[in-house]
């Protein structure tokens, strides 16, 4: 019986690439990238994982041509506003991890209305990054620590709790799709120790059963954390 991660993070790669090998536009991936997030979300909340990140909208992704950038703004939003009752009725609690001061004032309504929604929720915590960045995450955790603590006092813990995902337990499991084999500036402090699994499949073609064998990949590996396999 396989261990099922508490924390699984994904980096949701491959949605251009699907599109274009289908001589659609790049957008088109985009929309079925998020019909294979809603699959995965329903199958962890059935596996009983307790946090899922998705990295959706990294920092470095403004640079993309605008008529892209704005797509998937409205694509997150249209998706948000409408799979919410559902998240909500499941129990699910949805924070937004990233940059919230350049996205638009209607995202900000959109994501200060989930999370207003769910706070209360108790099953899986769903965490949605955009416009995030892990060096973002570290120098914001920076500049608001030092107003806090005299220097010679910080410790991992307490560098943890400035984090945008304070209070939540590092990744277990990180997944990318696409067959890329990169971090592209994701949680750089909170990976420190996490299991990677690098799926050559695109994003939109992911399914829950792409979940299932990275869970049963990551019941393979030994977490040594520094030790020998005979001290475990
Ligand atoms: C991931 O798919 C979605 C986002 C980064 C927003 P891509 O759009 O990066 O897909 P490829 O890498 O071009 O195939
Ligand atoms: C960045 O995706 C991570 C996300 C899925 C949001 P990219 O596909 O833009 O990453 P790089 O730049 O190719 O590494
Ligand atoms: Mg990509």
């Amino acid at each position: 019986m396989n261990q099922v991660p508490r924390h699984i993070a994904i980096i949701m790669d491959g949605n251009g690439r699907w599109a274009k090998k289908r001589f659609l536009p790049r957008v088109a991936g985009h929309v079925k990238g998020v019909s294979a997030l809603k699959k995965i979300v329903n199958h962890c909340n059935t596996l009983g994982v307790k946090y899922l990140t998705v990295f959706a909208f990294g920092r470095e992704n403004w640079n993309r041509p605008q008529g892209e950038v704005s797509f998937l703004m409205r694509l997150m939003i249209k998706r948000l506003d409408k799979e919410l009752a559902e998240l909500h009725q499941k129990n699910a609690r949805i924070r937004f991890i990233g940059d919230r001061s350049r996205v638009s004032h209607e995202f900000i309504s959109s994501i200060t209305n989930a999370e207003n929604l769910t706070q209360f929720n108790t099953g899986l915590n769903f965490n949605i990054c955009v416009d995030y960045s892990g060096q973002y995450d570290i120098i914001q955790a920076i500049n608001r620590i030092i107003k806090e603590h005299p220097a010679e006092s910080i410790t991992e813990e307490t560098f943890a709790n400035y984090l945008l995902t304070a209070g939540q337990p590092n990744p277990e499991l990180v997944i990318r799709s696409s067959g890329e084999s990169r971090i592209s500036n994701f949680m750089l402090w909170q990976l420190a120790y996490s299991e990677l699994y690098f799926s050559t499949v695109f994003w939109p073609d992911f399914t829950p059963q792409e979940l299932d064998h990275a869970i049963a990949w990551y019941n393979n590996r030994e977490r040594r954390f520094g030790k020998t396999s005979e001290q475990l």
